[in-house]
This record gives C-alpha cells, structure tokens and sequence, in this order.
C-alpha cells in the first residue's frame, strides 16, 4: 500500500491570529470611542451651551468631517473581522442556539447576545452616523428637534441599550479572551461589567429625557 500523504496543508493559523489581534484592537478603540461618544453628547444634561462648545470644537478641527468617515470606516473594518465567526447560514444558527442552550454557560450566551445586537447596531449605527453627519453643524437644538421628531427617541431608546450591551459584552470578552483577568476574577469582573453597563445606561436615558424635554 502506498505510504503517500493525502494530506494538505491548510491555512497557518498565522493569518487568524493576525485577524483576532485587529478584531480586539479595532474592538477597544470602539469601546472606548461609545463612552467618550456618550459622555460627551450627555453633557446636555447640565447645559446645551456645554454640548454646543464641545461639538464646535470638534467641528473646528474637522473631527466630525474627517473623523466621522474614518470612524465609519472602523465600524465596517471591526464587523468585517467579527464577521468571520458568525454563522449565517441556518444550521450553523440552529447548532449554536442548541449549544448555548445544552451548556447553560454565561459567557456563550454573552456572544450569542453580541452576535444578534452587533447585526442591529451595524444597520442601525450606519442610518444614526448619516443622519448626523449629513446634517452639519452638530448643535443640542438640532438633535433635540429631531429626538423630538418621528420615530426618533424609540430608535435611540433601543440603540442605546444595544451599544452598551455590546461594547460592554465586548470588553467582558476581551479580558477573559486575552487572559487579561483569570478565571477566579471572573466573578469580579463580572460585577464590574454589570455596574458599568447600568451606570452608561441610565447616563445614555437621561441624555435622551434632557433632548425630549428640551425646546428645540
Ligand atoms: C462620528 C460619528 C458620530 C457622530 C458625529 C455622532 C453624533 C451624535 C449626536 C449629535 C447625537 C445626539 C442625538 C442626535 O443628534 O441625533 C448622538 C447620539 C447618540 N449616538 Fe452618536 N454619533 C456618532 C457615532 C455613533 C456611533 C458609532 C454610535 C454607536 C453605534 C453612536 C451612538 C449614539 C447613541 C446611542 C446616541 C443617543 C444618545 C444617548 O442616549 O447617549 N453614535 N450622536
């Protein structure tokens, strides 16, 4: 009998690794983009004029102009990387449900949760940056009016919570992922992660009461 290989290389995990290291890091610049993002646009809660500065600013330096696209760009970039390990196709959704509900295990749940709000915030992040970035200056009377107007406020009222489940869920998956915390300070860590996603929460709706109760 022939002692022949059939066998064939396949792709070196090289490529992969290289892949999982842009998906983290383009994952933590988002991160830290969402709460410097929801941060800032909060700041209409103690005055507009604080809010109206902060976006001159911006829009002074072009970071709404140039950084707005390029950020878009980002947004795409880090969807494309993930998009590698989402199952599109119906049996792969079929055996990952299965899955996730024969091992009753937190952290599997947590990535079918960042699968399904990452497919929402993709469309709905895209229709939210045109809106704004096609109707330039940024100013608090502007977003209020249109908060105020059409379905707006039940959009954000689910993008929002989407945006900080996600990102939230992303960094829970990054420290654990990455080693950065081990698995004795898991209970901790997610402690902390509960506690920075309602703290972004409730800063993320009083931000949206403060431009519906505004005059816009
Ligand atoms: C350069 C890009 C972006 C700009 C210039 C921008 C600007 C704004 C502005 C002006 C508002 C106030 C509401 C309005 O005017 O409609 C707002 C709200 C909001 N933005 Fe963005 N945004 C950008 C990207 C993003 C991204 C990528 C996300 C997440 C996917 C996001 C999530 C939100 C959320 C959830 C709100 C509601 C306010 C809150 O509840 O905190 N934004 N944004």
């Amino acid at each position: 009998m022939s002692s022949k290989s059939t066998y064939t290389p396949v792709r070196s995990g090289k490529s992969d690794a290289i892949l999982d290291w842009l998906q983290m890091f383009s994952g933590v610049a988002l991160i830290i983009f969402v709460f410097m993002h929801m941060s800032l646009v909060s700041s209409v809660i103690f005055s507009p004029d604080i809010m109206d500065n902060i976006a001159a600013t911006y829009e002074k330096n072009y970071m709404a102009q140039i950084g707005g696209p390029l950020l878009f760009l980002l947004f795409l970039f880090h969807f494309y990387l993930a998009a590698r390990k989402i199952p599109f196709r119906l049996e792969g959704q079929k055996t990952i449900w299965k899955h996730a509900k024969m091992l009753k295990h937190r952290d599997t749940w947590l990535w079918v949760v960042q699968v399904v709000s990452a497919m929402l915030i993709l469309v709905m992040g895209a229709i939210h940056m045109w809106s704004v970035l096609s109707d330039l200056p940024i100013s608090a009377a502007r977003s209020a009016e249109r908060i105020q107007s059409g379905p707006w406020i039940y959009f954000y009222l689910v993008l929002a919570p989407l945006v900080v489940l996600h990102v939230v869920a992303g960094l829970y998956r990054i420290a654990v992922k990455w080693g950065f915390v081990k698995a004795y300070q898991r209970g901790r860590l997610n402690k902390f992660a509960t506690g920075l996603a309602l703290f972004f929460i409730c800063i993320g709706l009083a931000t949206l009461v403060r431009f519906m109760t505004m005059s816009a």
